[in-house]
């Protein structure tokens, strides 16, 4: 879609569709004063019809009384109930609208800025409608979905443009994402990651470097090659390293889970909805995002984006139920369950990404544990973490976002929970009991000294498309974190 902003008066806006925002029990669209001069009877009684509800769209005809054909008033709620998400969430509202109509194009009036204080409202606008009209059709022979352009009506084009380009790249991040996440697993090997990472670093200029089998076993990622040595399809390590800050400035380390294909392994799962396991590479795919948008936005840090990628697959080769292996920190796993495999996988990453770089700061991203739902449903991320300051900081990110998390605990109880009786840890605790914790416990003891921050993405990486939930989280992957993290790099 392609999105313009302009300075044009919206009564002379020749559109299909003008779009305004309303508060709730008010009888104004917001930025739009001159339309009381020109307003139709039927303006105001869908005005008083519509009563600002939030969510609540109505699209009436303008009879040809102003240049628009149609008027689309978009409900917001109350004005002491508006936060960082509400322009994003009524903007995918009326972008839903736009292509149910199947328009060309539409107009969006921005609000008056002293609703949105701390997320300005053209980058609610851009994301938004950007996020909700990407449809995932890549296997659909008949594309039915065509997008509609957007111009956003703004009192001040000039100081906008940048803010405006700067979404574009996020939202662009984001749907990345989510595009290579909802790929299907007989499409999406370690191998085909691989290859978009070294896509992106190309026309990014970043370095890439992929270490095959052989290179892992080598160097001992244990974690890796015993998850992997089930699957015909090789894992990898995948390294992005993003270059924009000053030269001796330590980096950050982005690690991302990227199971391309999780059955369990030996210990197989259910067959009931096994296929969503193909979402259990949406951590790497949200590494892969961000770093293809902050190598876009040419942000002034140093980031390296660390993606272990295997498929847990059950063969004659598959590792099992009882095996003790050695991962890249020297530390040894008795397996006790082969379903508990990506803390496997991150645990040889992190360390990797700790000793090779010396980060200032670690976060990973994790479909590790269906405990994270249990614990938080399908609204919240989970986060753990080592360090106070950086929780702080992700926590504000979220707040401005709206990529929720919440965080819990993890103390020497929690670690005490997967000792082994043979090997230095275990890679499950005891029963069911804090499912999320312990494996972010397993986690905890690759990382030596670095600030880190563990976030289990199990509830939030994709949607069923519940009614309920946010128009610009469609059907699939949500790409949760990319704009998160984002977020949090661009306010270091
Ligand atoms: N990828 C799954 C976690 C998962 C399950 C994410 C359902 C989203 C939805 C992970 O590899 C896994 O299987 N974890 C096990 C761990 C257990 C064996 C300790 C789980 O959560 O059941
Ligand atoms: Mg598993
Ligand atoms: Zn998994």
């Amino acid at each position: 879609m392609k999105i313009k902003i302009e300075n044009t008066n919206p009564i002379k806006k020749k559109t299909e569709m003008l779009c305004g925002f309303v508060l709730e029990n008010s009888d104004k669209i917001l930025g739009f004063n001159k339309i009381n001069s020109k307003i139709t009877d039927s303006v105001k009684q869908s005005l008083r019809d519509n009563n600002g509800v939030f969510g609540r769209v109505t699209v009436i005809p303008t009879n040809n009384k102003i240049t628009a054909k149609r008027i689309l008033l978009a409900g917001i709620g109350r004005k002491e109930k508006i936060s960082n998400d509400t322009i994003r969430f009524v903007s995918g509202k009326i972008a839903q609208k736009a292509s149910e109509l199947k328009l060309k194009e539409f107009t969006i009036i921005t609000p008056p800025s002293f609703l949105t204080e701390n997320i300005s409202s053209t980058s609610q606008i851009t994301e938004g409608c950007k996020m909700t009209l990407n449809k995932f059709d890549k296997f659909k022979s008949k594309k039915e979905c065509s997008v509609p352009d957007l111009s956003i009506l703004v009192s001040d084009s000039k100081k906008i443009a940048k803010n405006i380009k700067n979404s574009e790249i996020i939202s662009e991040g984001v749907i990345f994402a989510r595009n290579i996440s909802n790929l299907p697993p007989n499409e999406c090997t370690p191998t085909t990651l691989a290859n978009f990472a070294k896509m992106i670093s190309k026309k990014n200029k970043m370095k890439c470097i992929v270490f095959s089998r052989n290179e892992l076993y080598k160097k001992g990622f244990g974690g890796i090659i015993a998850v992997g040595q089930g699957s015909k399809n090789d894992p990898k390590l995948i390294v992005m390293e993003y270059h924009g800050g000053k030269q001796n400035e330590k980096p950050i380390v982005l690690v991302g889970k990227a199971v391309t294909f999780d059955t369990g392994g030996i210990s197989l799962k259910p067959g009931e909805k096994m296929d969503e396991m193909k979402f259990d590479k949406c951590g790497g795919c949200t590494v892969l995002g961000i770093m293809k948008a902050l190598s876009e936005l040419k942000l002034p840090v140093n980031v390296i984006g660390v993606i272990p990628s295997v498929e847990n697959m059950p063969s004659g080769e598959s590792y099992r139920p009882g095996d003790i292996i050695k991962l890249y920190n020297g530390k040894t796993a008795e397996i006790l369950n082969t379903d508990a495999e990506g803390r496997l996988i991150l645990a040889d990453a992190l360390a990797y990404g700790e000793k090779r770089y010396s980060p200032k700061v670690i976060i990973d991203f994790a479909t590790l544990t269906g405990a994270c739902i249990v614990a938080l449903g399908n609204n919240m991320a989970a986060i753990v973490s080592n360090d106070e300051k950086l929780k702080q900081k992700i926590k504000e990110s979220s707040k401005r976002t709206t990529e929720e998390i919440w965080e819990l605990p993890l103390n020497d109880d929690y670690m005490d929970m997967i000792k082994s009786d043979v090997a230095d840890m275990k890679n499950i605790g005891i029963g069911r009991a804090a499912g999320t914790i312990t494996a972010a416990a397993f986690l905890r003891n690759a990382i030596e000294k670095t600030p880190w921050v563990h976030i289990d993405i199990a509830g939030v990486a994709w949607t069923q498309g519940a009614t309920k939930s946010k128009p610009y989280n469609p059907k699939g992957a949500t790409g949760f974190g990319v704009r998160l993290i984002l977020d949090y790099l661009q306010k270091i």
